[in-house]
């Protein structure tokens, strides 16, 4: 009886042309690509790179890091995202963005896999203001999302602990 279908609207902007870009967004997928080449990588051969904005314009980048024990290696955002939160406990964090590329130097899509959402997630929460997403979508887009959260619905936070 009191079932209802509900739905979620996710909302982002499509970016398909990287002049579009804005000069910042530029500069973080610049910083990230390089980043990217710096991957250690060996067994999947997937480099990524990760470019995090802090408020002040700094910018932190970091790549994935794997081990030949392979659940123990650690996605590029993660790694880009706690390096900057401890170097930078008190600075927010403004922006992520995410980037791959095949050999021929052409855009790779990828998307942050669902834990390093919740670890970015963490940030926005502690820091009460939204974290902006930049990543590679197909045919080499930018997807662009306001916040974490939009990327996590029904998310677990720390309003479910007490
Ligand atoms: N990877 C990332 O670094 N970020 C993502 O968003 C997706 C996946 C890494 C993990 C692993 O080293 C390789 O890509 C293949 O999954």
């Amino acid at each position: 009886m009191g079932s209802r279908e509900k739905n979620i609207k996710i909302s982002y902007i499509e970016i398909s042309v990287i002049e579009d870009l804005r000069d910042i967004d530029k500069r973080l997928l610049d910083l990230a690509l390089r980043a990217a080449e710096k991957a250690y990588a060996p067994y999947s051969d997937f480099k990524v790179g990760a470019a995090v904005l802090l408020e002040g314009g700094l910018i932190v980048s970091g790549s994935n890091q794997e081990n030949v024990s392979y659940p123990l290696g650690l996605c590029a955002e993660r790694v880009a995202v706690f390096a900057a939160a401890s170097e930078y406990p008190d600075r927010i964090i403004e922006k992520i963005i995410i980037v791959s590329k095949y050999k021929n130097g052409q855009l790779k899509p990828v998307t942050p896999c669902g834990s390093c959402r919740q670890v970015l997630y963490e940030y926005e929460y502690r820091q009460k203001k939204p974290i902006n997403v930049l990543m590679t979508g197909p045919e080499a887009t930018f997807l662009e999302f306001e916040n974490i959260a939009s990327l996590l619905p029904f998310v677990f936070s720390k309003e479910h602990i007490p």
